[in-house]
């Protein structure tokens, strides 16, 4: 349709919707579907950070704020990158938005101009791409295959940086893989930028506190500080603190870069939700203490997925050092034929087949640039997942 702009013609709807719609009529016609899908954290907000929402509204802080974040939210997100990252950053160096979404199109938006390259490691967010194509620019994506953990090496970065690279955009623990750098790994990393200085780090720290076993988590301004001057690092209260809804997420980097991201958010959206932003305050300078347990009830789960899923014939599901999400390789199921006479040509018919043949809705793993592989969200209950698993095994099983 002509009307529409030629760049959204660039930009591919998500290839998650066709999976989603599909789950939602078998639902909706009464048929039993597990979801696996949903990237949020099945448990509710703590309480004390509802009760400053409601306190909030009730002293009236209902009105436009500060378009890139009230005063007492960047302090308490100086404060947070000061405790938990060893990062000093001024309020004038922090940007709130409406999630970490917003924060990270704000800033590909104020800074891409057409050809402008941004290094994504792959498998990847579904958004990153298509948000580099909004923004005007050319997502170039690097494998990290199951055999090095779902990790880029030093070389294939050197490799991939190009004279028109502005943006190495990065994400530890990884959406969708749960892949986590060391610190010794993302030095690795870090010493190849400090040799481009014309390249960015866009860094995606949205599963920070979600980490397992003895995995440290670390940020790459804090591995490398001779990339602070160049670094966006990016973080939210949605997966930690089970806040999706709320829509909050903020970023700290150079002040020129926190200025223009503001331009971009006064022109389009103003201020995140001034209730929102009182309950994030609350957040992060409230009490820390449901973080532990939480890790424990994920660690747990990711346990019991790895697991069953490993039993399955044809599947193998390395161990994720964080987020709550698995991403097997489903490498031995393709060309196989399914029970119901599907034959599984690659990671969207082993998906589809799945849906139709056990219920169980999973994204496929093309949608995040690494196949064939899917992506399960374990975020949901022991008895959901065990029935989940259990029919995913019967699946691959009844493959001929
Ligand atoms: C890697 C990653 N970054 C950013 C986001 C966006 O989070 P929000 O916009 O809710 O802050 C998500 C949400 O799924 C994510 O998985």
């Amino acid at each position: 349709m002509a009307f529409l702009s030629d760049t959204l013609a660039r930009v591919k709807p998500s290839p998650t919707i066709a999976v989603t719609n599909k789950a939602l009529e078998m639902k909706a016609a009464g048929e039993d579907v597990i979801g696996l899908g949903a990237g949020e954290p099945d448990f509710d907000t703590p309480q004390n950070i509802k009760d400053a929402a409601k306190r909030a509204i009730d002293e009236g802080r209902t009105k436009y704020t500060a378009v890139d974040g009230i005063p007492e939210l960047k302090s308490a997100i100086c404060a947070k990158f000061a405790r938990e990252n060893n990062l000093t950053y001024t309020p004038q160096q922090v940007s709130v938005g409406t999630g970490g979404k917003q924060v990270l199109y704000n800033a590909l938006m104020a800074t891409l101009n057409p050809g402008d390259e941004v290094i994504i490691p792959a498998p990847y967010w579904v958004s990153y791409p298509d948000m580099v194509l909004l923004a005007g620019g050319t997502p170039v994506a690097i494998e990290g295959p199951m055999q090095t953990g779902y990790k880029i090496t030093p070389d294939q970065l050197e490799a991939a940086i190009t004279p028109r690279t502005k943006w190495f955009l990065f994400n530890s623990p990884s959406n969708p893989t749960g892949a986590g750098y060391s610190r010794a790994e993302l030095k690795g990393l870090t010493d190849v930028l400090m040799r481009h200085p014309h390249v960015w780090v866009m860094t995606d720290d949205m599963y920070e506190h979600l980490v397992f076993d003895d995995f440290r988590f670390v940020t790459p301004a804090e591995v490398e500080p001779g990339l602070y001057d160049r670094t966006l690092t990016v973080n939210g209260v949605s997966k930690a603190y089970a806040m999706t809804g709320w829509r909050i997420g903020y970023a700290a980097g150079p002040v020129e870069l926190i200025r223009a991201m503001a331009k971009v958010q006064s022109q389009s959206t103003s201020n995140p939700c001034s209730v929102s932003q009182w309950a994030a305050v609350e957040a992060l300078n409230g009490p820390q203490d449901f973080l532990a347990p939480n890790r424990v009830l994920f660690q747990r789960r990711r346990d019991l997925v790895v697991g069953l899923l490993n039993r399955a014939p044809g599947i193998e599901c390395p161990v994720p050092e964080g987020a709550f999400y698995v991403y097997p390789s489903i490498a031995g199921c393709i060309g196989k034929t399914s029970r119901g006479g599907a034959r599984i040509v690659d990671d969207e018919a082993f998906a589809t087949a799945l849906l139709e043949e056990t219920g169980v809705a999973l994204v496929h793993g093309a949608a995040f640039g690494l196949s064939p592989n899917f992506r399960i969200s374990y975020a949901t209950s022991d008895a959901a997942l065990e029935d989940a698993c259990r029919r995913i095994i019967a699946f691959c099983e009844g493959l001929g």
